[in-house]
């Protein structure tokens, strides 16, 4: 088998107070995978989802992502982790709104070192793909929340990181632009890109995960795979992820 994406063993969250929010978690990504976390409200998604990017230290387990033993990075280690090997988008967008379009996608590849030129065609080529090209000198205050959406999966994807992680994305959306991005989550695993997706959305887990993993009171308890309702491709399947 490859080598996995993401390999949590025995992965604790405690709190001094209440029970664990995630509680002795194992859990194996292979490369190409896509992933649907389901659960409760408090059942430790989103804590999970942390755990994988290395903003939160286990209390207890080992976590390791493409190679890298994330539990143990200091601050400066785990944000250049986070810069290489992660993408991360969320409910509401976290987009920086003094910050053009262009501006935010290119963010995390200037902090990365990458040359100007190269990242301006990168940048250009996703906006393009993502189809808010038009929108490029604007400022995010513009947009609607599923182009808002989309410019941060841009944002996400401009590193081409390893791992795509996203938290509630269609949660902010109405039920159109709610479609959109889970057709662009679709595109990007017939892409071949590996992600993990928290949600409360069935259809969203139903469209772009290949396996769905059910938590309550931080424990998995089910693993299987997620029936699918239309096949992995699309007319607009991009190169975007690799
Ligand atoms: N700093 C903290 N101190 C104490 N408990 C915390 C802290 N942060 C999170 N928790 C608890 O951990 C549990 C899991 O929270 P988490 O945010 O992972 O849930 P979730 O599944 O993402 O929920 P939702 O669907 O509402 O986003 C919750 O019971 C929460 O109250
Ligand atoms: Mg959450």
């Amino acid at each position: 088998m490859a080598v996995p994406v993401i390999e949590l063993s025995g992965v604790s969250r405690r709190y001094e107070e209440g029970p664990a929010a995630l509680d002795e978690v194992s859990l194996t990504v292979a490369p190409g995978e896509s992933v649907a976390v389901l659960g409760p409200s408090g059942s430790g998604k989103s804590t999970l989802l942390n755990l994988i990017a290395g903003l939160y230290r286990p209390t207890a387990g080992t976590v390791t992502v493409d190679g890298t033993r994330v539990d143990t990075l200091g601050e400066a280690g785990s944000a250049r982790f986070r810069r290489a090997k992660i993408g991360m988008v969320f409910q509401f967008f976290h987009l920086l709104d003094d910050l053009t379009v262009a501006d935010n996608v290119l963010l995390p590849a200037e902090m990365a070192g990458v040359g100007r030129a190269a990242a301006r065609r990168r940048a250009a080529e996703l906006l393009d793909v993502l189809g808010i090209a038009r929108h490029a000198r604007a400022y995010p205050g513009r947009l609607s929340g599923g182009e808002r959406q989309r410019v941060a999966v841009a944002r996400a994807l401009m590193n081409r990181p390893p791992l795509l992680l996203a938290d509630e994305p269609t949660g902010a959306l109405d039920s159109a632009s709610g479609e959109d991005v889970r057709e662009l989550l679709n595109d990007l695993h017939a892409d071949g890109q590996t992600i993990v997706t928290v949600t409360h959305d069935l259809s969203l887990a139903r469209a772009c995960a290949t396996r769905t993993v059910e938590i309550a009171d931080g424990r998995v308890v089910a693993d299987r795979p997620t029936p699918r309702t239309t096949p992995a491709t699309s007319a607009t399947s991009t190169a975007v992820a690799r």
